[in-house]
């Protein structure tokens, strides 16, 4: 339904889901030469919990996050309009939002895929805001779903190491203009750098005999690690105070830093760099290690279970990673109950 009024952007509620298995550093260095020290000092990664067996895949993750995100409202799935699930690591290449929409029952809704790496939760409630905001739509279940480790090269101990599986959902709702949460979001892309964070498609080498068409597959996920730190570190600053300036907010308005859970590291020089003291960083990477499109929403579902964001906090996300693509939201928390 249609309306020319401008609606406002609540979250009403965030749920998150991780695999069971868990895989430390230490057992990490029997399969590449490693040691808990070289990654904790490095990425402060303890730890990350891996899908594993068979016929498990992020769909599976995506729907006990929003499953737990519409509990918690006691929302019945029949309410949700669309669906926008950020994920790099589908197990179909049409789309995985569908199968969700279908297995949680919400018949109701339409639903969709967008891929943006790490930065896909940003972009993702970002695309959300705007149905919301133009009135098109009125519930929106937004998931930030990855399961690189079925990406990762397990015998590249740089990029090993980092990964994690799990999935983070959040419910928005539209509600009155002076209600809104989402006061603000400043995104950006730079392809030229694409190369430096990847998971290329090749061609074989063979083409078709008679139509000399080539065919390929997926290879392992590529890193410049050095590049996409120091990317990480020079622009996700600047795009947090764009983000603020043009609200007139300056960093002492800041309650919470949430930022996509890279690195320890990337973390601290962000927060550093922006002279935010480092207890108002959200962390939890130690447990999960990067977890792609899902640590914003995991990191976010957590802080609200141990009641560290409250009402009216200013928490500002920014998600940064492949494309390279990265952006900052800056929500005033709000806690609010079904309308
Ligand atoms: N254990 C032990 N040694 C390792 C290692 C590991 N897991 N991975 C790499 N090394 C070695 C390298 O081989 C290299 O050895 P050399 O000096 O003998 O050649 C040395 O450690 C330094 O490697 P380098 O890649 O330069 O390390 P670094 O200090 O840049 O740290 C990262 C590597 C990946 C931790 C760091 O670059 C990083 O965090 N980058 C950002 C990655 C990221 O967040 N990506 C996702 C963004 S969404």
């Amino acid at each position: 339904m249609k309306s020319s009024i401008t609606h406002g952007v609540k979250i009403l509620s965030t749920g998150s889901a991780v695999p069971h298995f868990s895989l430390n550093n230490q057992t990490i260095s029997e399969i590449v030469q490693t040691s808990d020290e070289w990654i904790s000092t490095r990425t402060g990664i303890k730890e990350r919990r891996l899908l594993t067996g068979s016929h498990q895949s992020v769909i599976d993750l995506a729907i006990l996050a929003s499953r737990k995100a519409l509990d918690k409202i006691s929302m019945d799935p029949s309410q949700i309009d669309l669906i926008i699930l950020a994920t790099s690591s589908p197990n179909d290449l049409f789309g995985s939002a569908s199968q969700i929409q279908f297995k949680i029952g919400a018949v109701n809704a339409v639903a969709f895929d967008l891929t943006a790496a790490c930065s896909g939760f940003v972009l993702g409630i970002v695309t959300a805001s705007q149905f919301i905001r133009s009135g098109t739509y009125c519930n929106i279940l937004v998931i930030g779903a990855d399961v690189l480790s079925k990406w990762v090269d397990w015998s590249d101990r740089s990029t090993c190491i980092l990964f994690g599986d799990a999935a983070g959902a959040a419910i928005l709702q539209s509600c009155s203009d002076i209600e809104n949460s989402i006061l603000n979001f400043q995104l950006n892309t730079d392809g030229y750098y694409s190369s430096h964070l990847s998971i290329p498609y090749q061609d074989n080498d063979k083409p078709h005999a008679f139509l000399n068409l080539h065919q390929g597959s997926f290879k392992y996920l590529y890193m410049n690690g050095r590049e996409v730190y120091k990317f990480a570190v020079s622009q996700v600053p600047l795009s947090i105070l764009k983000c603020l300036n043009s609200l007139n907010m300056s960093v002492n308005d800041i309650n919470w830093l949430l930022l996509h859970q890279a690195n320890e590291r990337i973390l601290n020089a962000v927060a550093e760099k922006l002279s935010i003291s480092r207890d108002k960083i959200i962390a939890n990477l130690s447990k999960y290690g990067n977890t792609s499109a899902a640590s914003i929403p995991l990191a976010l579902d957590e802080a609200l279970q141990e009641s560290k964001i409250v009402d009216n906090d200013i928490v500002v996300i920014a998600g940064f990673g492949a494309g390279l693509t990265w952006g900052t939201i800056i929500v005033r928390w709000k806690e609010f109950t079904l309308g």
